[in-house]
């Protein structure tokens, strides 16, 4: 009797201490990445500069790290099932960094944190039974906000 009177309150405090550390080690660490996926229609603005709004201090809370759109080859449909890569080196070489897959709106983003001081190159991919299923972009991006150049300068980003 004497010992578990003694050893309870011991007991007691060694659980509350590994309850504790579990619940931390479980906690998520600020918001979940908001990343589109297929089927998702939670984005809107198709074509337009999603940067300028999903930055830091920016209209929309999100701040996205890559964010797009794309059409199909002759750029008049949204085109829903595209893949963007993003590679250290030209060409889908060196390391792999990110994948991201077009929402049912044909737009894509991400929040996750992507390191674009190094130069990274892209790479969309369509359906592979196109006659041009992947499409590299020949020159390194130190922005992912793709639609700041695809539209106002550059050509549309479309693949079929
Ligand atoms: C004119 C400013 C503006 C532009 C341009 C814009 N957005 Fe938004 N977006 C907003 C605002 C404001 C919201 C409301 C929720 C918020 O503040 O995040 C929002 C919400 C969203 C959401 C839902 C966020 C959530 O938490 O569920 C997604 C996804 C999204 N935008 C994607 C895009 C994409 C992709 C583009 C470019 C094709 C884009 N937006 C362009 C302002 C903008
Ligand atoms: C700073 C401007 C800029 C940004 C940002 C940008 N691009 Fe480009 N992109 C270009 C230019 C210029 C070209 C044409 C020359 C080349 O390939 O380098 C191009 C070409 C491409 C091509 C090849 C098109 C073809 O017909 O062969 C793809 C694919 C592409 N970009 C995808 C993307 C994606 C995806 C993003 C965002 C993750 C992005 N780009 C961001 C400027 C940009």
């Amino acid at each position: 009797m004497k010992f578990s009177v003694r050893i309870l309150p011991a007991a007691a405090f060694f659980a509350f201490c590994m309850l504790l550390s579990i619940r931390s080690s479980t906690q998520p660490q600020g918001d979940p990445p908001l990343v589109s996926k297929p089927n998702m229609k939670k984005s809107h603005e198709f074509g337009t500069d999603c940067g300028s709004c999903h930055k830091k201090g920016g209209e929309a809370k999100s701040a996205f790290t890559v964010s797009g759109s794309v059409l199909d080859e002759a750029r008049e449909k949204i085109f829903k099932k595209a893949v963007i890569k993003l590679y250290t080196e030209r060409k889908a070489q060196g390391d792999h960094v990110a994948t991201i897959q077009t929402d049912e709106l044909g737009n894509f983003y991400s929040t996750e944190p992507i390191d674009f001081s190094i130069g990274l190159y892209p790479t969309l991919y369509g359906s592979p039974a196109a006659s041009e299923p992947l499409k590299h972009m020949a020159r390194p991006i130190f922005t992912g906000n793709c639609n700041s150049c695809h539209g106002p300068k550059e050509e549309k980003l479309g693949i079929d």
